[in-house]
């Protein structure tokens, strides 16, 4: 239930904002958060501020999430500070602090909400629409990650534990074909072969880290294009938001995302699977936009991997679905029958059609 805009005044007032509210009302209710806007007066000049509310479903512990928000916000506003980077205020999102100094406020229901500086003059979409965007959304979160190498003061919290573990995931979905507790495995003989069959890869990554050659680092672990602001004049990418699972963490994962996000010009749940294909193009964009600020930290295993990753992730959301599918739908909202199946079959198309261009992708990033 969206709040009305009574209620949003009333919350609105709890942070620190100079000046006369004028308007409330919903920006956008999105798959996880809640967004508001709430538009003041101050000295004359129309401000806008976000508000919102955190989803305590998925995050258990939101104080933690605003503590990991704070550290990464601060830490970036300083860096871009010292290098006396331009357009400060729409470089990285500025929490507003309630009025007894706190990251956040709870409401009278027992909600959490927080506040943003709106970062005006910018837009996002939903999907890649150029391979110029794709350079900048690989140069966004590239840049990101670049920027955080460097945090102090200990490890960030986990605010999704486990979330890439890949073996573990595996797992859950053996198991979930072991019980087949809806009597649905029968429907998915070859999803559940196509997963089984590439047991090989669960553990690469993983291993990887395990053995020490690649390092965890601090990731954003929700690339989806709609997470990057765009300068609606110049098309550039000016910040990242949704903050929440900014955790540690491995940079291809990151990446990773982002092929499986960007570079099919289908949706998640596209039916036409003959329209599934990763398109080299965005690929290349994507990878450049990427290694143009993530080239001189990754290391030579995590850019061996590039490729891979893309494949790995896919597989991985995909798995996840088809577990969903056959323990009866509970963790993924479906829409229709079998949507779980559906969303399973297209990110398995996307790994065969990653597999099918695996050399060449990762040929033209090795060139880089
Ligand atoms: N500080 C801000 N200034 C302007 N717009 C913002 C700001 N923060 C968020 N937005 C807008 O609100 C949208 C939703 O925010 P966010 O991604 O944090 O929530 P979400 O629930 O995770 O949404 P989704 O499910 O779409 O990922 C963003 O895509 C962006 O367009
Ligand atoms: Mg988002």
């Amino acid at each position: 239930m969206a709040y009305q805009e009574k209620q949003l005044q009333d919350i609105s007032r709890h942070f620190q904002i100079y000046g006369e509210i004028q308007h409330a009302e919903t920006f956008k209710i999105g798959h996880i958060n809640e967004t508001y806007s709430a538009t003041y007066d101050q000295g004359g000049t129309r401000v806008r501020y976000i508000h919102q509310k955190i989803n305590k479903g998925v995050f258990k512990n939101p104080v933690a999430v605003m503590r990991n928000v704070m550290r990464v916000t601060t830490h970036i506003r300083r860096k871009l500070e010292a290098s006396n980077a331009p357009d400060l205020t729409r470089r990285s999102l500025i929490v507003i602090p309630t009025r007894d100094g706190k990251s956040h406020y709870v409401g009278r229901d027992g909600e959490f909400w927080r506040t943003f500086l709106f970062v005006e003059g910018t837009q996002t979409f939903e999907a890649v629409q150029t391979p110029t965007q794709a350079f900048q959304a690989g140069r966004a979160f590239g840049e990101f990650q670049s920027l955080l190498a460097d945090l102090p003061g200990g490890r960030l919290h986990e605010t999704i534990p486990a979330f890439h573990d890949t073996r573990r995931r595996f797992m859950a979905l053996q198991q979930a074909i072991h019980k087949d507790h809806y009597n649905r495995a029968r429907n998915a003989r070859p999803e559940i072969e196509f997963a089984l069959g590439r047991a090989s890869i669960v553990g690469v990554i993983l291993d990887a880290m395990a053995k020490g050659k690649i390092p965890e680092r601090i990731t954003h672990n929700d690339t989806k294009f709609n997470n990057v602001m765009l300068d609606s004049a110049t098309g550039k990418a000016m910040c990242v938001v949704d903050l929440d699972t900014v955790m540690p963490g491995c940079a291809l994962y990151d990446f990773g995302d982002m092929i499986r996000t960007t570079t099919s010009p289908t949706l998640e749940d596209e039916r036409d699977l003959a329209k599934v294909k990763m398109q080299i193009p965005t690929f290349k964009k994507l990878a450049e936009g990427y290694l143009s600020t993530a080239g001189n930290f990754l290391n030579n295993t995590e850019k061996s991997l590039m490729a891979f990753s893309g494949k790995l992730i896919t597989f991985e959301i995909g798995i996840r679905f088809l577990t969903d599918f056959l323990s009866g739908d509970n963790y993924f909202r479906i829409h229709r029958p079998d949507h779980n199946l559906d969303r399973c079959r297209t990110q398995f198309k996307l790994v065969e059609s990653i597999e099918q261009q695996e050399r060449a992708m990762q040929k033209f990033v090795d060139g880089l």
